[in-house]
């Protein structure tokens, strides 16, 4: 199985109109850079766009799967606050922003392109610009499958990314809980917001 093939349409359906992570109210809060400009890498459908473009952001928004993209095409419609792309992680070419936001959906980067396109959000973001996003660490069920392609990361090594910036949070979920879609797993993920301070 590769992660085209994970459930993604019926994670979509599930997940259609949930609210934003609240941590993205806090991201964009803490952001004093102007004009506000973000980018949503793996946006799903949309919740923290709504929420960016609804504060007056202007949103930059990528997912690679179709069906992503037409539900965000469709729910902003008209709305020239959101520009949303069907692209990778690896092939997006990101524009300049000062917020990035990146939910639950780096883990699911081709692990031998991750310095490379973690170097490329980096870079985007502007100097006093906000990250805010998820890694996943190595005690997750899903670290080691082989069906699916995710980047795994120590602790370390997620501190190692944020070693030009200023770590303002930092939340460490190492417990058994539930999917979206309704199962079981060990979730081992890092969050991170932190605050870019030289290139
Ligand atoms: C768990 S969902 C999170 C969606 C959204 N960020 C949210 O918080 O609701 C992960 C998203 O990453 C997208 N994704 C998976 N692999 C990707 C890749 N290589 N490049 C870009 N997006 C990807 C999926 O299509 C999915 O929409």
């Amino acid at each position: 199985m590769t992660n085209r093939e994970l459930p993604w349409e019926a994670y979509f359906r599930r997940v259609m109109f949930q609210p934003h992570c609240p941590l993205i109210e806090l991201a964009a809060s803490l952001n004093t850079e102007h004009p506000h400009v973000a980018i949503d890498c793996g946006c799903g459908t949309g919740s923290a766009i709504a929420y960016l473009a609804g504060r007056g952001y202007q949103v930059h928004a990528f997912d690679a799967h179709d069906k992503a993209v037409q539900a965000c095409t469709e729910r902003f419609l008209g709305n020239p606050k959101v520009n949303i792309s069907e692209a990778t992680f690896e092939n997006y070419t990101y524009p300049s922003a000062n917020l990035v936001i990146a939910n639950s959906s780096l883990f699911f980067c081709e692990p031998t392109a991750f310095d490379a396109v973690w170097n490329r959000i980096a870079t985007a973001l502007a100097i006093g610009g906000i990250f805010c996003g998820d890694f996943m660490g190595d005690k997750d069920s899903w670290a080691g499958d082989p069906t699916r392609t995710q980047t795994v990361m120590t602790s370390d090594r997620v501190a190692m990314l944020f070693s030009q910036f200023d770590i303002l949070k930092w939340v460490e979920r190492d417990e058994l809980g539930m999917t979206a879609l309704g199962q079981s797993k060990h979730w081992h993920t890092f969050t991170v917001v932190a605050r870019k301070l030289s290139q």
